[in-house]
């Protein structure tokens, strides 16, 4: 035989493990359809990055957090002033908190958890039609976090659908379900505007919008960016997982956008860093999570906090959660609000954009809250 056509065991082992990384991209869902009973490597984390250890130490207890609850209803009423102090102290001291008596109908909600659970049970065949390694693609199916650069990978495929502006994205969407589009842009709809009405209420916690005595015109300017600004659904989908112990469905990150609305199905698996542990949030039902972003944090200089979170994965049930990503528009750049700048608050961040953000997580493993930290002046 010529020494060109000599095959070693290690060519064969690299093709195979080839082959095999092309199957995990494939996700989670499709990697369990044949019955698994462990985890590939592929899914292992490091031990110090496991579900029971808080930077590199054992996570101590397993504490449960009930987040501050803020009434939606209450805060179009007489009692707003109180409202927005509550608002206040949870954007600073958790990043997160529940809204309840949020307006959306619940068959809105229950009807969006229910067309996107069908989607994630359609063949394979199906979901794959709308894998793309395009980031700016209005429909994009996937697995893992940044299945491009991570090492191990997360136990969770999902669908990331551009909503802005809707009417020229929805025909992108997937036409299967058949009531999938309908529901999805009517979910994308309501939750538009009460991440509208959200915002409104948190700049006006920051002294800068509605009634606040020193509003300037500037401050409406902020409102109509909202408004144009841009919205993204993701729809998250956590298998049941034979180790949960060993891997995670979404390591520890912050949100890039400004403010995030997560809707979740009954099952727990949400945690988020506070007084230096992992505290899973109980879910209360037919609320909203809603969280700080890092465009946040850089616009009220450092005063609302972008916390990192993480989601556990469990043997024995099937979650979906939906969060929906609200900003300025891409085109935009975030800097602290001058307003919120002076002698004794001197700049804390550089400013940001969509550009340098997806620059950044497509070129280094995205950990913790690796691109707030880089936005930092020291
Ligand atoms: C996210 C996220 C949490 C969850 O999509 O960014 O943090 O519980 N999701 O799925
Ligand atoms: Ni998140």
């Amino acid at each position: 035989m010529s020494p060109a056509m000599t095959i070693t065991t290690e060519d064969i082992k690299t093709k195979l493990e080839a082959i095999q990384e092309r199957q995990y991209r494939n996700g989670v869902k499709h990697l369990c359809e044949n019955g698994i009973s462990k985890i590939p490597t592929k899914y292992v984390l490091p031990e110090s990055d496991r579900p029971g250890s808080y930077k590199g130490k054992p996570n101590v207890g397993n504490v449960n957090l009930k987040l501050p609850v803020i009434d939606f209803a209450e805060l179009q009423g007489p009692n707003r002033s109180q409202v927005l102090q509550s608002l206040a102290i949870a954007c600073e001291q958790y990043g997160f908190f529940q809204v309840v008596n949020h307006g959306i109908p619940i068959e809105v909600t229950s009807d969006m958890i229910d067309t996107s659970t069908r989607f994630f049970e359609l063949p394979f065949e199906e979901r794959s039609k709308y894998m793309s390694s395009d980031m700016k693609s209005p429909v994009r199916y996937g697995t893992s976090f940044n299945q491009n650069v991570d090492k191990v990978y997360c136990w969770r495929d999902f669908l990331k659908l551009i909503c802005n502006p809707i009417t020229d994205v929805v025909h992108h969407w997937p036409s299967s379900p058949m009531d999938f589009r309908t529901l999805a842009a009517t979910y994308a709809k309501d939750t538009k505007y009460l991440s509208l009405m959200l915002t409104e209420a948190i700049l006006e916690s920051l002294g800068l919008c509605g009634t606040t005595k020193n509003k300037i015109p500037e401050d409406d300017e902020i409102m109509k960016l909202f408004e144009d600004g841009s919205h993204l659904m993701v729809v998250n989908c956590y298998p049941p997982c034979p180790e949960p112990d060993l891997t995670l469905g979404m390591p520890p990150h912050s949100d890039y956008g400004f403010l995030t609305l997560l809707l979740q199905d009954e099952v727990e698996g949400l945690q988020i860093q506070y007084q230096d542990k992992w505290v899973t949030v109980e879910p209360i039902t037919n609320s909203f999570v809603v969280n700080v972003g890092d465009h946040l944090e850089i616009f009220s200089n450092g005063r609302y906090k972008s916390v990192v979170h993480r989601v556990l994965v469990n043997s024995a049930k099937h979650r979906i959660s939906v969060a929906s990503l609200h900003s300025i528009p891409f085109k935009c750049t975030v800097s602290p609000s001058p307003k919120l700048v002076d002698e004794d608050n001197p700049r804390r961040y550089k400013d940001a954009d969509f550009a340098s953000f997806l620059e950044y997580i497509s070129s280094c493993e995205h950990k913790r809250k690796n691109f707030l930290e880089s936005r930092k002046l020291t």
